[in-house]
């Protein structure tokens, strides 16, 4: 393996996914396998900036491969986005002469990273590490497949109480401007309507497809809201509107918020963060820059950072069909 960098740094970034660690370990690990030196940097971009870094080893990231959250922390660094507040980041990874750095995140962070390297020649390989999932070149971002689990066992929990009291759920999920968790978790618990901001679905839609659970003599009925969802001003203006006009369906709302970003990753984003975080390692020592690793058919492939950020919605609008066929 020819290596045409000298150290190597890696960085969390943004909203924290579970995974990250599994990946931080791949790349820590990798690293010294491959005998390049390896250093921590603390709350995303921010350590960059305040110099907080940390030189790691492989005994560094033992027992963390099924912990949620990140072990270098994270935050989102306003300043990293100020040619200033760069140019300071550059001045501290040439203080522990790091040439190249692995950034996990998601959209605003792998951006902020194909800036600096394109202003300061950081050799920069970003990996997908968010539950949006709205990152084009991969099926999916780290920490998608146990945000997924943990919203839908959430929501298998509240279908309980809505069947106890024959009411009418509407639960926020995450994803940000994005509808996959909403999509995938709303066809998992059987939800009467899924409603995301890829798709403009009517109020006056949602209320025939409430009547008609309704007239179905359904127990219990579940409307799953992605947080970025247009339909309403917002999942409680949608509960005032459908109580006015069905008063005859008690409603609730259940927001799941930040729940959905912890726990111990799945053992599909335990793999696949250990998969990526070793690609990272080893695209940089072959002399790769400006790639996001993903993973598309079963393999994990490289995608150019100006496809992959913000790149095409490849929401699967077909789960929408089956799942009004689900609710007949
Ligand atoms: O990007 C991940 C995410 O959890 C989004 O789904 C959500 O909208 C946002 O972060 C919340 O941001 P914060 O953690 O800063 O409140």
């Amino acid at each position: 393996m020819t290596s045409k960098i000298k150290k190597i740094g890696v960085l969390t970034s943004g909203g924290d996914s579970p995974g990250m660690n599994a990946a931080v370990r791949a790349v820590v690990r990798s690293a010294e396998f491959h005998k390049i030196d390896c250093f921590g940097i603390y709350k995303g971009y921010e350590g960059l900036i305040s110099d907080d870094i940390k030189k790691l080893n492989a005994r560094s990231v033992k027992n963390i491969v099924n912990k949620g959250g990140t072990i270098l922390k994270s935050a989102r660094c306003l300043d990293f986005k100020t040619s200033e507040g760069r140019l300071k980041a550059k001045q501290t990874l040439d203080k522990y002469e790091i040439d190249s750095l692995v950034v996990i995140g998601g959209n605003g962070s792998l951006e902020g990273g194909k800036i600096f390297e394109e202003e300061h020649g950081i050799k920069f390989v970003g990996i997908p590490g968010t539950i949006d999932n709205d990152l084009a070149g991969t099926r999916c971002s780290l920490g998608y497949d146990t945000a997924l689990n943990t919203a839908t066992e959430a929501i298998d929990k509240i279908r309980d109480t809505a069947i106890s009291h024959h009411r009418l759920f509407l639960v926020e999920v995450m994803g940000r401007d994005a509808g996959f968790i909403a999509l995938n978790t709303g066809l998992a618990i059987g939800a009467q309507e899924i409603l995301i901001p890829e798709v403009n679905m009517s109020s006056e839609n949602l209320i025939n497809s409430l009547k008609r659970s309704k007239s179905a003599g359904k127990t219990s009925t579940i409307v799953v809201v992605a947080e970025g969802d247009k339909t309403g001003d917002s999942v409680f203006q949608l509960a005032n509107m459908i109580e006015e006009k069905l008063p005859k369906y008690e409603v609730r709302v259940s927001v799941l918020g930040h729940m959905q970003r912890g726990g111990s990753p799945s053992c599909f984003d335990r793999v696949i963060g250990t998969q990526m975080g070793i690609t990272a390692v080893e695209s940089l020592l072959n002399g790769e820059s400006r790639v996001m690793i993903g993973i598309q058919n079963g393999k994990i492939n490289k995608t150019d950072l100006s496809k992959a950020i913000k790149g095409k919605s490849k929401i699967n609008k077909e789960l929408l069909r089956m799942s009004k066929i689900m609710n007949t």
